[in-house]
């Protein structure tokens, strides 16, 4: 009797972390769904994984910060009769600057693909994943465990996805789902520029862990059925350092680490 088949959705699979999952979840037989605006990146990505591990690869154009991006992905991959065993809400990004310069609109889109789409996305793929007693991977962040001067609304959205997952975490363990939050710290990747943060002395100057680092690692932690995973001794000693101190001087700490670099 052959195995059943597995197939993996990876949403933000054009670069950086989501772009190495897939080549973790290919490695390990999972047939791919993938997911982003970037086709092009994508296919070139979906043409060598197809020929090194033998895997079929589909790719779909999204853009998940749209109102009704993720329904319409989801409507895409029902069309095509393909059922998901494994869901990696990946496709996520950062503002950086004050908040009273930000412009309300690009927020608001980072907010609808940061969380309402992890929300949908999670609430329509669920029956698949509880049919094939399958995982779900959130990328959140360290971010996630304080507050963030200068990035505000992007450390609020990952407090969100981490508040969440380890909610249905709970939820879904009788059902045989695992649920994974998957908190990288800084990591090399389109990240930075996107979010126009070089200047900030989070990165500036910093040999950050590579996107293929960090997605191994995350996917071993998947694997296990970790609930909560921050690669790295140092971003796990300060995720869980603020556990102990009072919160205005968090916030103060991060403000120092985050605010721009005298260049
Ligand atoms: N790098 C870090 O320092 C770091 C640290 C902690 C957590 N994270 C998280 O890791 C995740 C992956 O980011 P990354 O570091 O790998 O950055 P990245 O290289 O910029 O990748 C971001 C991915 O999200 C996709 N994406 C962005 N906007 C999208 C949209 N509107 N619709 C669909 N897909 C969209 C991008 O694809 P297209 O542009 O082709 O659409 C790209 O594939 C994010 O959730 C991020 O918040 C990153």
């Amino acid at each position: 009797m052959t195995a059943p088949t597995k197939t993996a959705l990876i949403t933000g699979a054009s670069s950086g972390i989501g772009k190495a999952l897939a080549s973790e979840f290919a490695k390990d037989g999972y047939h791919l769904v993938l997911a982003a605006r970037g086709v092009a990146k994508m296919q070139t990505l979906a043409d060598e994984l197809q020929q090194r591990h033998k895997v079929t690869v589909t790719v779909i154009g999204a853009d998940l910060e749209t109102n009704d991006g993720a329904q319409k992905l989801h409507a895409d991959i029902k069309a095509r009769n393909i059922t998901i065993s494994a869901l990696a809400n990946n496709a996520g990004y950062g503002n950086f600057g004050e908040f009273k310069d930000s412009a309300l609109a690009p927020e608001l889109a980072m907010m609808q693909l940061n969380m309402n789409t992890v929300v949908v996305l999670t609430k329509l793929f669920l029956p698949d994943l509880i049919a094939t007693r399958g995982k779900l991977l959130n990328t959140a962040s360290t971010a996630a465990f304080q507050p963030g001067p200068y990035m505000a609304v992007y450390y609020a959205t990952k407090a969100f996805v981490l508040s969440f997952s380890e909610a249905i975490a709970a939820e879904l363990a009788p059902h045989g789902v695992t649920v994974t939050a998957l908190c990288p710290g800084p990591t090399a990747s389109g990240f930075q520029d996107k979010a126009d943060m070089h200047a900030s002395a989070l990165v500036k100057g910093k040999k950050l862990p590579t996107s293929e680092e960090v997605a191994a690692k995350g996917y071993r932690a998947l694997q296990r059925g970790q609930r909560v995973y921050i690669p790295g001794c140092m971003n796990w000693l300060l995720a869980q350092s603020v556990r102990f101190s009072p919160r205005n001087v968090v916030t103060a700490l991060v403000q120092h680490m985050s605010k721009p670099a005298v260049a």
